[in-house]
Parts: structure tokens; sequence; C-alpha cells
């Protein structure tokens, strides 16, 4: 039986289980490795505190997805494709490790924000 996302220990395990799967993934990991050239380091504990403060109100995240990958898409055209995958990775990452009220939350969250950044984005 699967358990529901927690705290923030299961975020990092979802959010490093799911960057996993980018880094060496063939329709998006080059925009990460190659375009972004990434500092996971950097990146993740960020993206710890974005999920974080999605479903439990108390990250410290205090950055704008929206002009990062728009500054993203301006080096390298993003695609309806690459959000299309990008939901899929990151469903299919929760549906793997988590079940319950959260984990159905963030998926809703995660295509509600994917739809935005690709309307803004591509438009
Ligand atoms: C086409 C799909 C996507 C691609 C290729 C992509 C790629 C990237 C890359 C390369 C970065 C790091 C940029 C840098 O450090 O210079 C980044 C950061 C980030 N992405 Fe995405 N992303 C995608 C979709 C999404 C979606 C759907 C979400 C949220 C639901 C999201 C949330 C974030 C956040 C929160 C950051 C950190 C921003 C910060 O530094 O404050 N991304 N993304």
């Amino acid at each position: 039986m699967k358990k529901d996302i927690r705290n923030k220990k299961d975020i990092e395990k979802l959010v490093d289980t799911f960057f996993e799967k980018v880094k060496t993934d063939v329709v998006i990991g080059y925009l990460f490795n190659d375009v972004a050239q990434v500092n996971w380091d950097n990146l993740l504990p960020k993206m710890y505190d974005f999920w974080e403060n999605i479903l439990f109100h108390n990250g410290n995240y205090d950055g704008n997805p929206m002009y990062i990958h728009q500054e993203l898409h301006r080096k390298s055209a993003l695609k309806q494709q690459h959000f299309n995958h990008w939901l899929v990775l990151f469903t299919t990452t929760i549906d793997d490790l988590f079940s319950g009220t959260k984990a159905e939350e963030i998926k809703e969250r995660a295509a509600n924000i994917a739809n935005a950044l690709m309307i803004k984005t591509l438009t």
C-alpha cells in the first residue's frame, strides 16, 4: 500500500526521483543538461521549496518560474510535446511512489501550472 505525500522528506524523494529520470530523458534532458546547464545542487532545493509551498503552504520559494521558462524558451524553443512529456514523467513518478489526496492534488497542480507555462511561453 503506497502512502500519501506527508512532509518535506516525501517531497524531496519525489523531486529527486523525478529529476533522476529527467537527467537522462531523451525528450527533455538536453534542455536541462545542455541548454540551461543546470547546477543540480542549486536547482533541487528550489524545487523542494516550490512544491512544499504548493502542497503545504510553508516553503521558502520566491522564484519566478514564468520568467525562467521564457528565458529557456529564448535559448532553445520549448514545444507542446516538451510540456506534455514533462507532465507524463512527473505524473508517473508520483503514481510510482505515492497514493492519496496530496498525491492527487500535486498532479492536478502540476497539470495546471504546465498549462499556464505553456500558454505564456508558446504565445
Ligand atoms: C517543457 C517542460 C519543462 C522544461 C523543459 C523545464 C525546464 C526547466 C529548467 C531547465 C529549469 C532550470 C533553469 C535554470 O536553472 O536556468 C527549470 C526550473 C524550474 N522549473 Fe521547469 N521545466 C518545464 C516545466 C515545468 C513545469 C510544468 C513546472 C511546474 C509545474 C516547472 C517548474 C520549475 C521551477 C519551480 C523551476 C525553478 C525556478 C527557479 O529557479 O526559481 N517546470 N525548468
